[in-house]
């Protein structure tokens, strides 16, 4: 019997922890880094909430090798982080900034040095500021300009670094950035969103592109995927839950996988609905060596006429647990989801990039430890829920925690902690809580979850 049938996880299975440039670096402009459009966000009044920014954030970007010595002693294999874009280029292009490349060569080689494989995001959604006077992602130059950057970091790291990412969630990009304007930059245009999401696919297609060039590992792209339920068979929620489907979930994979947009799009954009060229898919649809999957939540869908532009809403279920994000904490969603990828694109190899949970964190105690049961049983929920998949046959190569630290969470600032490690942001003292420990024992088990 081999290990999937025993229902454990495969030998060499990545068990890591994720953060993001911005969320947890501070120090944004040091060394000679450009600003990005988070910067510029942030001071802007009324977007994030207390007027945070990520100036300090947890201070990664001096304390690296201490957060670093903290994976090691949890016993992490895997840490994903992601590329502050304008930190190596810091127009966004052009010339390159060699001390803001130099710290991700020293991270790496830390990281490499306590036996823990890195796995680098391109764009976790810090655009560089000077490229978004240039219309950012509405400007169908940025596939070229994206390619240049990814070429720069490959060059640099290809010989270290095995497991490359483009883009962390384009979703999120186009629908808090471009359509509600809740998250960097700010905009709030039906006809915008749908440019924006094609020109992250077609800068992701040049990407992979330019890796095939000069890479020799692999490489792939991380969606969240939210697995929507309809609230009843009526004709109407069935039709809004594959509205809500086709936009968040097929939206970004269809076009990778399959070469066309879901047919449900044009319904949802209407006259803002664009036609692309045939050759934007073939650049698209570059065969690409593994799928990061982050999930949190599912949705129950029903058809709403008030909500735009989908006409489908979010049904709250009265016995479920939710988490400070207002997210339903529902782990059989995580199986669903990596089994419905297998079925719908094939079996390619499967990382959950991201999965975790917000909760308000009891004051440390006494004796300084901090006790979070209810992530502690999501994280136990969840990952049973990835050995399930595997024992039903998806290829699931690793699993990463959001997050290693409390960080900052975008627009809402300081406010939501979804660490296993708990951030003092008055000290930047990091304490490593319950669900850490758990984790570890989990990793050192490495096949049985405790
Ligand atoms: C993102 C993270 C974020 C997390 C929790 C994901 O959408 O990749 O940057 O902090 O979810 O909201």
């Amino acid at each position: 019997m081999n290990d999937n049938a025993a229902g454990r996880f495969p030998s060499g299975f990545l068990w890591g922890a994720a953060t993001s440039a911005y969320q947890v670096e501070g120090s944004p402009l040091a060394d000679g880094a450009g600003p990005s459009i988070w910067q510029r966000f942030c001071r802007t009044p009324g977007m994030v909430l207390g007027g945070e920014t990520g100036d300090i954030a947890c201070d990664h970007y001096q304390r690296y090798t201490e957060d670093v010595a903290l994976m090691r002693e949890l016993g992490l294999k895997a840490y994903r982080f992601s590329m502050s874009w304008s930190r190596v280029l810091p127009a966004g292009r052009g010339a390159i900034n060699a001390a803001g490349l130099g710290f991700y060569e020293r991270l790496v080689d830390e990281l490499l040095k306590n036996d823990i494989e890195p796995l680098v995001t391109l764009f976790h959604w810090d655009l560089p500021a000077a490229l978004d006077d240039r219309g950012g992602w509405l400007n169908p130059d940025i596939a070229s300009w994206f390619a240049e950057y990814a070429d720069v970091a490959y060059r640099k790291l290809d010989g270290r670094v095995k497991h490359w990412v483009t883009h962390n969630e384009p979703w999120v990009v186009t629908d808090g950035g471009y359509l509600h304007g809740a998250l960097a930059p700010g905009h709030r245009n039906r006809f915008e969103a749908p440019i924006a999401a094609h020109h992250l696919l077609r800068a992701h297609g040049a990407a992979v592109q330019a890796y095939r060039a000069s890479g020799k590992h692999r490489i792939g792209l991380v969606v969240n995927l939210e697995p929507k339920y309809a609230a009843s068979a009526s004709a109407e929620d069935q039709a809004a839950r594959a509205r809500a489907d086709a936009y968040m979930n097929r939206q970004y994979l269809d076009p990778v996988f399959k070469g066309s947009y879901p047919e449900e799009l044009r319904e949802v954009f209407g006259e803002a609905w664009p036609q692309w060229p045939a050759a934007d898919f073939e650049l698209i649809r570059q065969p690409i060596d593994f799928l990061g999957v982050n999930y949190y939540t599912r949705n129950v869908t029903r058809y709403d006429a008030n909500s735009w532009p989908l006409k489908a809403s979010m049904v709250r279920q009265p016995h479920a647990t939710y988490t400070e994000t207002h997210w339903e904490v529902y782990p059989q969603g995580l199986t669903d989801t990596l089994l419905w990828v297998k079925e719908r694109y094939g079996n390619i190899p499967l990382y959950v990039t991201e999965n975790g949970a917000a909760f308000f964190d009891p004051p440390t105690a006494e004796d300084g430890r901090i006790d979070d049961p209810l992530r502690v049983s999501y994280l136990r929920h969840h990952i049973a829920a990835v050995r399930s998949a595997i024992a039903k046959g998806a290829d699931v190569r690793g699993y990463f925690v959001w997050s290693l630290l409390d960080n900052f969470e975008w627009a809402l600032g300081y406010s939501k902690r979804f660490g296993i490690v708990h951030v003092d942001y008055a000290t930047l003292a990091r304490t490593p809580k319950a669900s850490a420990a758990y984790y570890s024992k989990v990793i050192a088990a490495h096949a049985v979850v405790p």
